[in-house]
């Protein structure tokens, strides 16, 4: 299959080394000219096992270069999905598909606000990666890739599905695409904010009160916006459901500790920010998410004022 993955970042990267292993025609996308050329020439390397796996894709900074694609795989930061679709349009026809395996809320519709809806796909990933360099990730651990489609059971999530596993990624799809993105986003709610604050790996966040409080205290404001939205969660606890995932990835650094790490933008807008607004609406009141939210933005925004330890 002809595959366009936009967005070079740990998935982008980790996508596109398992499906041009898996011998897809593999294109990669990058908004920035010099990374796409370095990483053209050095190739995409996965730290993976004490191995590191070199793999050659053609990367371009010029989505008008590649000729329609059959497949494009979004894999931006959430807050960048709606520029990158008006910017890869050329690779995009009719008959496309566009999957959004991201982070947050609205990236499924950011997307169907550029392509028709019918080819719209989202899902969730497990897959934990880490970026070392550019084109360079770590594969911090697998777990499994969920694909559905926006306007309801198809046939096109399973297809997509049988790709992912066939290229050795672990993968199976929904027939509730908005429960599900709900369902993580409600895990990155109790993990993501609290770890760029803290500094702390997500395992680390349940050895003290105070962070295992504020979780709990934050997971329990989401799952009540949840509720009010009539949205059905694949889990019946959502406090020991985020638990336990901070528990199985107890080394990772969560995507938005990397980024602030990184003195980038997070994805807190797209987390923190989207769960708050909803809950206004609907009238469910997110203090908890509401503080973390302006934290982290102020964090982002002093990035060159902080003092150093
Ligand atoms: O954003 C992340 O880092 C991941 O979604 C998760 C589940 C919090 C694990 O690190």
């Amino acid at each position: 299959m002809k595959i366009a993955i936009i967005g070079p970042g740990a998935m982008g990267c980790l996508f596109s080394h398992y499906l041009s292993r898996a011998g897809h025609e593999l294109m990669l996308l990058d908004y920035r000219p010099e990374r796409a050329r370095s990483i053209a020439e050095q190739g995409v390397r996965v730290e993976e096992a004490g191995e590191l796996l070199t793999t050659r894709v053609p990367v371009t900074a010029d989505p008008g270069a590649v000729g329609g694609a059959e497949l494009c795989i979004v894999a931006v930061k959430a807050y960048a999905t709606r520029d990158a679709l008006l910017r890869s349009r050329p690779l995009i026809g009719p008959e496309t598909l566009v999957l959004s395996l991201q982070n947050g809320l609205g990236n499924v519709e950011a997307i169907a606000g550029v392509v028709p809806g019918g080819q719209v796909l989202g899902g969730t990933t497990a897959q934990g990666a880490n970026v070392v360099g550019p084109g360079q990730i770590r594969h911090a651990g697998t777990g499994e890739t969920v694909i559905g489609e926006l306007l309801g059971p198809g046939s096109r999530a399973a297809m997509l599905a049988a790709l992912f596993q066939e290229a050795g990624l672990e993968a199976r799809t929904t027939d509730d695409l908005t429960g599900l993105i709900w369902s993580k986003v409600i895990i990155n709610i109790g993990i993501n904010a609290l770890t760029a604050l803290t500094r702390l790996p997500n395992g680390k966040l349940l050895d003290y009160p105070g962070t295992r409080a504020v979780m709990a205290a934050a997971v329990k404001e989401a799952a009540a916006v949840a509720g009010a939205l009539d949205i059905r969660l694949l889990y019946p606890n959502p406090a020991e459901r985020v638990e336990a995932v901070a528990r199985a990835t107890a080394a990772n650094v969560s995507s938005m500790l990397q980024d602030v790490r990184a003195r980038r933008r997070t994805e807190v807008d797209q987390i923190q920010g989207a769960v708050v607004a909803a809950g206004r609406e609907k009238g469910v009141p997110a203090p908890v998410n509401e503080t973390l939210w302006r934290l982290v933005k102020t964090l982002e925004a002093s990035y060159a004022e902080q003092l150093g330890s």
